[in-house]
């Protein structure tokens, strides 16, 4: 398995009252390492489902997800826990940082559950704030920051065990388009230096700018032709 990620014929259905969803209806999915992939499409397609299968914060009800050389599939919440915490850094739209944390004992946080970096725990989280230009700001509490500075706070956070996968789930969607802007060059840093990156985005631009873009429609992925057409069509094709 040399792929970083590969899903196959997965499809994931939610039991709801008076019936079942079909979230996703037998995607195929491969990312190589050190692709950076926009994912889009319409609310509701399937986009944040995809996520939680490729992190394993959920799994699917058919096929199956390799991911940084595990089969999820197969293993246990506790055995997939463990193996995010070192394997996936996730950020998400409303940033989750834990608010009886400061910012330094956040990024601290995932390095001291997964048992890492046990002799430096807080220089390392210093530099991953240095590298996200928050270091002046690490004993402030997320209450005291901005929303931008939040989400820089959860990617130094994202990247505390140095996983090889970085997973965004809408992680601009809450922010200006200067911090989202910035978001997005520290995420290009990212990629340049070795890691890949997903990210669910709907923001046009901001796809438009990433050098693959997979679009999600009613549960399943869609050709690249067609997306690269339609996104030419909206003017966001640059
Ligand atoms: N936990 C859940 N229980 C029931 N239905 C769900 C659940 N999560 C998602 N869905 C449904 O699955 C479909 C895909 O949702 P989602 O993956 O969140 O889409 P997107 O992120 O693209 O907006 C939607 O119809 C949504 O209502
Ligand atoms: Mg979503």
């Amino acid at each position: 398995m040399d792929k970083l990620i590969s899903l196959q014929q997965v499809h994931k259905t939610y039991k709801i009252k008076g019936g079942l969803v079909r979230a996703l209806n037998g995607v195929d999915f491969e990312v190589e390492q050190g692709e950076f992939v926009a994912l889009v499409g319409p609310s509701g397609s399937g986009k944040s489902t995809l996520i939680n299968m490729i992190t394993g914060i959920d799994r699917p009800t058919d096929g199956e997800v390799h991911v940084a050389g595990q089969r999820l599939t197969h293993m246990n919440e506790d055995q997939v826990a463990g193996w995010r915490g070192k394997n996936v850094g996730v950020v998400f739209q409303f940033f989750q940082l834990l608010p009886s944390l400061t910012v330094v004992e956040n990024v601290i946080m995932p390095m001291t559950y997964a048992g890492t970096y046990k002799n430096g725990r807080r220089e390392r989280a210093m530099e991953l704030l240095d590298l996200v230009d928050l270091a002046d700001i690490a004993d402030k509490y997320p209450s005291q920051i901005s929303g931008g500075q939040q989400q820089r706070a959860a990617i130094a956070r994202a990247l505390a065990n140095d996983p090889p996968l970085i997973v965004g789930d809408e992680p601009t969607g809450n922010l200006d388009s200067v911090s989202s802007g910035l978001m997005f060059s520290l995420f290009e840093d990212l990629v340049a230096q070795g890691k890949t990156m997903v990210m669910v985005t709907h923001d046009k631009d901001l796809a438009g700018k990433a050098p693959r873009i997979q679009e999600v429609r009613d549960g399943r992925l869609l050709g690249g032709a067609e997306i690269n057409r339609r996104l030419v069509g909206n003017g966001a094709g640059r």
